[in-house]
């Protein structure tokens, strides 16, 4: 290890030790939250990641990136998220883009719901917040596909608000440093703790400090979220709707519209009827329109 590297472990160690001390000390609480407040700063100081959405203070450049980060990993995202802003580089763009480039920009992220509830916000942020997205958590959350924790990010890495939020990392961090052994712990549990540790002056640094170490944590030690309440594997993807559903828009990306029989036998499924739930389905959303014996995408 270098020796900046070792003079940074060797720091962390201390802070790390002062935690556990104040963990068994006088007002566990507070003192130690603050000591981990210490833990993460530091870690963000010295290991903390570039990624192109924390060198801007773009509203809608941040939304995009939370949007793609809630269900695809950083690295998958920094490819994405590039091509992305470039084909569509402001509200006022992605809002008057059709759905199939919104939907073919998206290919590779996963969860496609996500790009029409990203498309129809844009189009939400023109049409009733007059172009600039909303700085209020209860505005953000009236927004498609924006839930509670992921409106408290937004509103944290875009206005600098002190919002308190849970998400994996966070859970994993809190879980790591305050539930030793524990089972079954609740966001509840875990939520006035994050109120207590997040740096109010600074809480886009924290909670990237706190989103770095909470990866960090997970290449280490076993996923310390198996503890968590409201720990849910992701479901396999081979052999699931998720994957038949892909499919559909992959080729119907590729092919353009297409009768059923046609677009069926391209979607390998085993069971046409599954198949055909699965079309009407996706017409019912929104993805994908039929019309007389066809299928194209909206
Ligand atoms: N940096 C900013 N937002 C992030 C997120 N949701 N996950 C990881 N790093 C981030």
């Amino acid at each position: 290890m270098s020796a900046r590297g070792t003079e940074f472990s060797e720091e962390h160690a201390v802070l790390v030790g002062k935690f556990e001390r104040a963990l068994t000390g006088e007002g566990a609480g507070r003192a130690a939250c603050l000591a981990l407040r210490r833990v993460i700063c530091h870690y963000y100081r010295h290991q903390g990641r570039q990624m192109a959405w924390r060198e801007t203070n773009d509203p809608y450049r941040i939304f995009v990136s939370e949007v793609m980060l809630q269900q695809t990993g950083v690295e998958r995202v920094r490819q994405k998220y590039a091509e992305f802003i470039e084909k569509f580089p402001d509200f006022p763009a992605l809002s008057a883009a059709e759905q199939r480039d919104v939907l073919a920009a998206w290919q590779g992220l996963g969860y496609n719901r996500r790009a029409l509830a990203i498309h129809r916000s844009a189009q939400i942020v023109m049409e009733t917040f007059g172009g600039a997205l909303p700085r209020t958590v209860e505005n953000l959350e009236s927004l498609p596909g924006i839930g509670q924790a992921t409106a408290s990010s937004i509103a944290a890495f875009t206005f600098n608000d002190p919002t308190v939020f849970i998400e994996t990392n966070v859970r994993r961090v809190f879980i790591h440093f305050f539930f030793r052994g524990r089972e079954g712990v609740a966001d509840a549990e875990i939520l006035p703790l994050v109120a207590e540790t997040l740096d109010p002056e600074h809480p886009r640094e924290f909670y990237w400090g706190v989103m770095d170490y909470g990866t960090m944590l997970k290449k280490r030690y076993p996923n310390p979220n198996r503890r968590s309440a409201s720990y849910a594997r992701q479901s396999r993807f081979e052999g699931s709707d998720r994957q038949v559903r892909g499919r559909v828009l992959k080729v119907l990306l590729s092919e353009g519209p297409m009768n059923t029989a046609d677009l069926l036998a391209g979607l390998e499924v085993d069971d046409r009827e599954k198949g055909e739930i699965i079309l009407q389905k996706m017409v019912a959303e929104g993805f994908v329109a039929e019309e007389s014996g066809k299928y194209r995408l909206r």
